[in-house]
């Protein structure tokens, strides 16, 4: 069999038409899903660490540059999830269009934004657990809630420290690997809360925040490069960009909800793309709020938002506003998690993947070995990987995912040029060649390091492809 054999598209709608799920999502909840997926770790974390490290205040660019790679995937992204409506992912659209080499390459990359991005979120909840404790006079050794590859610098001194182990954020790992096994009804109300709350939070940090804006922190608004690629200049913004570009993931999620959407043609794309547009008009005037009240330079730490507060006479909210964070990033690594497993799922179904990921607890009736092997993978990286590295790691990997989703479209109109498309890229190839050009840019920006992280995961893939999958896959029958 070819390592291009297809799923077709007609078995893949008729496992579909088999489900259960439920068609009950509109077109307003679509949005809240996506934005619950969407703000998180990236907008309260990395947005710091972007300015403090790439580009100063210049980070509102990136920001936009980032948002512009993300709405031209997200416009190809509507494309798949209007015609192929089912609770798949990229994986799927690739083993509809692509065959099944790539469709490994992406279920194996999207590891990288699934797994990798809840270690990444981990760490900041992490964060923001230490520092709401600290307001209340709880403190927790500091050592014990850092990688071992990370320098701390302890509370009110000066004094650097190395991590040993990140234990807040291997705790909440463990407790939402647990939640996912015990098996949640994804309640959308539960969901529009959390939205609701994360988005209050930036709304009101935008709005109290703008009285604060000291201009001299704007100079100077693009620092000069150091001499180092993605270290300030120009480089540093690009670089940036593939940094918050972190910020942006999760409207992906929206697809995999095709599913329950009342209806998926209309609604898919209203979904992915006004989620996006609304987080980055958000994004925009947080980062430009936050690089205006701190100086980028004191901005280097995993919760950026307490600092800046401090600097207000709104402190006391901090409290508030680290509890509605908490709660936020807590559905974000929920979202992630699950997505994982369900990506897992249909790999290990296609037997792509022993089939231990897709062993249903009898009871539970949800995929409990895969959740608990997660756990273990997810739970090292969160103890033992700084944050920087993991947001990066899982940028580049989801970059990468768009850039095949892109082609995917282009290769779609040649291959299935007749099947119903609800929702067409427009300008086709043009908007999907943007898109591959965008994040690929967005990739190079992320510097060498990663790519070569990048390499050595596929790697490992394609070792695990030829020496398994390939063999016992169900186009081999
Ligand atoms: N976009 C999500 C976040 O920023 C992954 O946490």
């Amino acid at each position: 069999m070819s390592l291009f054999a297809t799923k077709p598209l007609h078995t893949i709608l008729a496992e579909a038409e088999g489900g259960t799920l439920k068609r009950s999502l509109g077109a307003g909840q679509l949005v809240a899903l996506g934005i619950g997926a969407i703000i998180g770790a990236g907008l309260f974390s990395l947005t710091g660490i972007a300015a403090s490290q790439n580009a100063g205040p210049a980070v509102v660019i990136s920001f936009v540059l980032a948002a512009i790679g993300c709405a031209f995937a997200g416009i190809c992204y509507s494309e798949f999830a209007a015609m192929i409506p089912i609770a798949g992912s990229a994986y799927t659209y690739a083993y509809a269009t692509m065959g099944e080499f790539i469709a490994w390459i992406i279920g194996w990359d999207l590891v990288l934004e699934y797994a990798i991005g809840a270690a990444t979120v981990s760490v900041s909840w992490s964060a923001y657990v230490l520092s709401f404790f600290k307001d209340f006079g709880i403190s927790f050794p500091a050592r014990f809630a850092a990688s071992p590859f990370e320098p701390v610098t302890l509370p009110g001194t000066t004094t650097v420290i190395q991590g040993i182990i990140n234990l807040p954020a291997l705790f909440i790992v463990a407790i939402v690997s647990l939640i996912l096994i015990v098996g949640i009804q994804e309640s959308a109300r539960v969901n529009a809360f959390i939205v609701f709350l994360k988005v209050t939070v930036a709304v009101l940090f935008i709005l109290l925040g703008w009285g604060y804006i000291n201009n001299a922190n704007y100079q100077p608004f693009i620092p000069p490069n150091t001499g180092e690629f993605g270290v300030f200049g120009w480089s540093g913004v690009i670089r940036a960009a593939g940094v918050v570009f972190f910020a942006f993931i999760g409207f992906d999620a929206v697809s995999t909800a095709a599913q329950e959407a009342r209806k998926p043609q209309r609604d898919m794309p209203i979904g992915i793309i006004g989620s996006l547009a609304i987080c980055t008009v958000l994004y925009v005037a947080f980062s430009h709020v936050l690089t205006g009240i701190v100086s980028y330079k004191e901005l280097n730490v995993a919760a950026p938002v307490a600092v800046a507060i401090d600097k207000t006479s709104y402190s006391w909210m901090r409290p508030a506003i680290k509890f509605a964070i908490i709660m936020g990033y807590t559905s974000v690594i929920l979202v992630m998690l699950l997505g994982q497993s369900r990506v897992f799922f249909s790999m290990s179904r296609d037997r792509l993947l022993p089939k231990v990921f897709s062993d249903v607890h009898p009871r539970f009736r949800t995929p409990w070995r895969s959740n608990l092997l997660f756990m273990l993978f997810t739970g090292v990286f969160a103890a033992f990987a700084p944050i920087s590295a993991l947001g990066e790691m899982t940028s580049i990997g989801t970059l990468f995912a768009f850039v095949l989703v892109c082609m995917g479209i282009i290769i779609m109109r040649r291959t299935h040029p007749d099947q119903p498309r609800p929702f067409k890229t427009p300008l086709v190839p043009l908007i999907p060649i943007l898109g591959i050009a965008f994040n690929l840019l967005l990739m190079y920006g992320l510097g060498w390091t990663n790519w070569t992280r990048l390499i050595v995961w596929m790697v490992i893939g394609l070792i695990v492809y030829f020496s398994y999958s390939r063999k016992h896959s169900i186009t081999h029958e």
